[in-house]
């Protein structure tokens, strides 16, 4: 096991080089990580996870592939058995009811929100020294929008935030599933609070939102206000540190990108698909014995799909470690795809224009304060994002 790329020390500061490794031996493999230390089939090529992210016959219903295994897991049942761990019909029904409050054109509606939140966010960059990209910006940033968003008040903010934080690290289990209750707690409260006195927010629309005689249940409310709220910051809060380190890496698009703003949007596909946020597992399960790639997997065993891998393979991306902000990249897998494609796409991307307009615009002259070989990781495979990211503004 020790001897595995994947769990080589410097994968996390790189996993490609593995990555490509895994991939032209087999692109679906089995491989000793994940699940609890069980194993698991991890797919690297392109159009393998691709597959298999549409795939009826995977599931993500997470609860279902532990219910007979030994656990002393003590996740909340709202956190455990969230949409995104849910399999059809009842999938469809959920994210139904969502998609109808969570539009494109509320997205619009808050970039003014999002422009004044990264304008105050960057007011405080002043000084010579460095300044932590991450947490100055990347992760405030998600955080105070899907609060905003959601109707999360302002003074319960760094605490949800503190929660959240502690869902996603790779920290002792029990810190992770007394996160998974507070944050389940704090939302079953505010969605009362909503009720009695109601507003506008997303969470309220979600309160009242119908589909005919269809409507959310109370755990129903709890779980989806949680995945929001968690789903919506940690990703795009890896998706800037990602972004903004790779354009730092290489100047000349950085300049580009400085001069001509508006090339920022369409940008944004080949940023995800250069180093993807959620990088070596999105969950899924055989729920039958099936062929991915060539490779037998019999039932009930886990599969991770890597989207970081995919999103390299050579097959379907010509010199796939370039980061080549010309290329077509609309493809990518870095949101997902097939049913539960991510919904709060148009939201990260607004975010991350937004800010990268904003940061560039600010700040000419920004440059890493630290050589980027330096620079931390978080300590998880499943996404992939800086520790920090110290950078100079001052010339
Ligand atoms: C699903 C990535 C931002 C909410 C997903 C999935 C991916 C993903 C890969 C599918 C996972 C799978 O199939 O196993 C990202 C990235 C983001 C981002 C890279 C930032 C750059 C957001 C935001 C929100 C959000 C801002 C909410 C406001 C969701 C939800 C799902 C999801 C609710 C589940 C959809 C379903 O099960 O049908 N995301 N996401 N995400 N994402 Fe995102």
């Amino acid at each position: 096991m020790s001897d595995h790329p994947m769990t080589d020390p410097t994968f996390l500061g790189d996993p490609y080089p593995a990555y490509a490794a895994l991939r032209a031996s087999c692109p679906v493999q089995r491989v000793p990580t994940g699940s609890g230390g069980r194993g698991s089939y991890l797919v690297t090529g392109f159009e393998e996870a691709r597959e298999a992210l549409a795939d009826p016959r995977l599931s993500k219903d997470t609860a279902a592939f532990f219910a007979d295994k030994e656990s002393r897991r003590r996740l909340h049942p709202a956190v455990a058995r969230t949409m995104l761990a849910t399999d059809p019909p009842e999938h469809a029904r959920l994210r139904r009811l969502v998609t109808g409050s969570f539009t494109t054109r509320a997205v619009e509606e808050l970039r003014p929100f999002i422009a004044g939140t990264v304008d105050a966010l960057l007011d405080r960059w002043s000084g010579a020294g460095p300044v932590d990209l991450v947490a100055e910006l990347a992760v405030p940033l998600p955080v105070i929008v899907i609060c905003e968003l959601l109707g999360v008040p302002e003074r319960d903010r760094a605490e949800v935030r503190r929660w959240s934080g502690e869902l996603f690290a790779s920290g002792a289990p029990d810190t992770i599933d007394a996160a998974s209750h507070s944050l389940a707690e704090y939302m079953t409260g505010l969605i009362a609070a909503k009720r009695s006195r109601p507003g506008n927010a997303l969470l309220d629309r979600l309160i009242s939102a119908r589909d005919g005689a269809d409507r959310l249940s109370e755990e129903e409310l709890v779980s989806l206000g949680v995945l929001l709220l968690v789903a919506g910051h940690e990703t795009t809060a890896n998706f800037l540190g990602n972004a903004v380190l790779a354009l730092l890496r290489h100047p000349a698009e950085l300049q580009r990108l400085r001069r001509h703003p508006a090339e920022i949007a369409p940008s944004l596909d080949e940023l995800l698909r250069y180093d993807s946020p959620v990088a070596t597992a999105t969950f899924r399960f055989t729920t039958e014995a099936v062929t991915l790639g060539g490779t037998p997997i019999p039932a009930g065993e886990p599969v991770l799909v890597a989207i970081g891998a995919a999103n390299r393979d050579p097959a379907r991306w010509p010199d796939p470690d370039a980061l080549d902000l010309d290329r077509s990249a609309a493809g990518h897998l870095g949101f997902g795809h097939g049913i539960h494609r991510c919904v709060g796409a148009p939201l990260a991307l607004a975010e991350a224009d937004i800010a990268l307009r904003s940061l560039l615009t600010r700040f000419p002259a920004i440059r890493l304060a630290v050589p980027a070989e330096q620079l931390t990781w978080r300590r998880t495979r499943l996404v992939r994002g800086l520790a920090e990211l110290p950078v100079l503004v001052t010339s």
